[in-house]
């Protein structure tokens, strides 16, 4: 682990393979479980809930000491990044930086605010929803990073994720459920922020902190991370009708080769059945479309 203090960035060597890059970009979100040791998440709850003293590595240009036990007492406790130990278990966590390192490439970029979604249990669904600002398209510029400081079982209302949503618009009602991202202290879930999600049902009784913030890529895209020896960009698995041009466009970008990308539609590349006898026809093409991400700016961003 290359640890930068000066430019608050991050080096080590990637931990995913091509088939998980390619599932994260179907799916869009991995999840890591219980991967924080036990007395880090306990001293995280401590903070957050001003049970410890902060303890700032440094106070930022601009700020002062008691500006930063202000902000430690919002809904916003960016004060953590600040925290020596919480930057060497939860921001640097090996398992957490190895996928953050292959899905953003050398020198990733730390957050610079932490959003708490702290609740007091029990709790009603949050309706569903894309976050404020996301953007759809082919490029993983940053990813967020959900990390849970402690055990979260279905009824303490862990976040819920709809898989693929993050490609397009989505719209779910309140009564369906999703992927429930539940698990013990320490665990994290890294997604796209476009992605569709809320806050799950809680029944129990209790505060459930989840912290929330982005991690950003400083290098142009490249496959640098873990080559599978017979992984094949043409018979790989991209998904069904209507996702499977999305996800092949989010995996080519992130190998750098978002520009030799091309669809010629239907049954073809990167479309296939697992009961098909060949391979399918269109790999390769240098001509023909791109998938629309844009659409109709449904996130009323343009195309510049
Ligand atoms: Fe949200």
């Amino acid at each position: 682990m290359k640890y930068d203090k000066t430019n608050r960035t991050f080096d080590c060597e990637p931990t995913l393979t091509d088939s998980q890059i390619l599932t994260y970009c179907h799916d869009g979100f991995l999840q890591l479980k219980g991967v924080v040791p036990d007395e880090i998440n306990k001293r995280t709850c401590d903070y957050l809930n001003g049970d410890i003293p902060i303890n700032p590595i440094y106070i930022p240009d601009g700020m002062t000491h008691s500006d930063l036990e202000r902000i430690r007492d919002t809904h916003e406790p960016s004060t953590l990044l600040l925290e020596d130990w919480y930057i060497e278990h939860v921001l640097l966590n090996p398992e957490l930086a190895g996928a953050l390192r292959s899905l953003l490439g050398k020198n990733v970029g730390l957050p610079v605010l932490i959003s708490n979604h702290r609740v007091e249990c029990p709790m009603e669904a949050q309706p569903w929803h894309h976050d404020a600002d996301h953007v759809f398209g082919p490029e993983t510029n940053f990813v967020e990073v959900f990390y849970f400081p402690q055990d979260t079982p279905l009824d303490m209302g862990p976040t819920e994720l709809l898989p693929t949503s993050h490609i397009e618009p989505k719209e779910r009602d309140i009564t369906e459920n999703g992927f429930a991202s539940d698990g013990p202290a320490g665990s994290y879930v890294i997604h796209s922020q476009s992605i569709l999600h809320r806050r799950g049902e809680s029944t129990a009784t209790g505060l459930r902190h989840m912290l929330k913030y982005s991690y950003w890529r400083t290098v142009a895209p490249t496959r640098d991370w873990i080559h599978e020896p017979n992984f094949d960009f043409q018979t790989a698995s991209y998904g069904g009708h209507g996702v499977a041009r999305y996800v092949a466009h989010m995996f080519y970008w992130l190998c750098g080769k978002a520009d030799e990308f091309r669809l010629i539609g239907g049954q073809a590349w990167p479309w296939s059945s697992e009961n098909q006898i060949a391979p399918s026809y269109g790999f390769g093409h240098s001509e023909g479309y791109l998938p629309n991400w844009r659409k109709n700016n449904p996130d009323d961003y343009a195309t510049g």
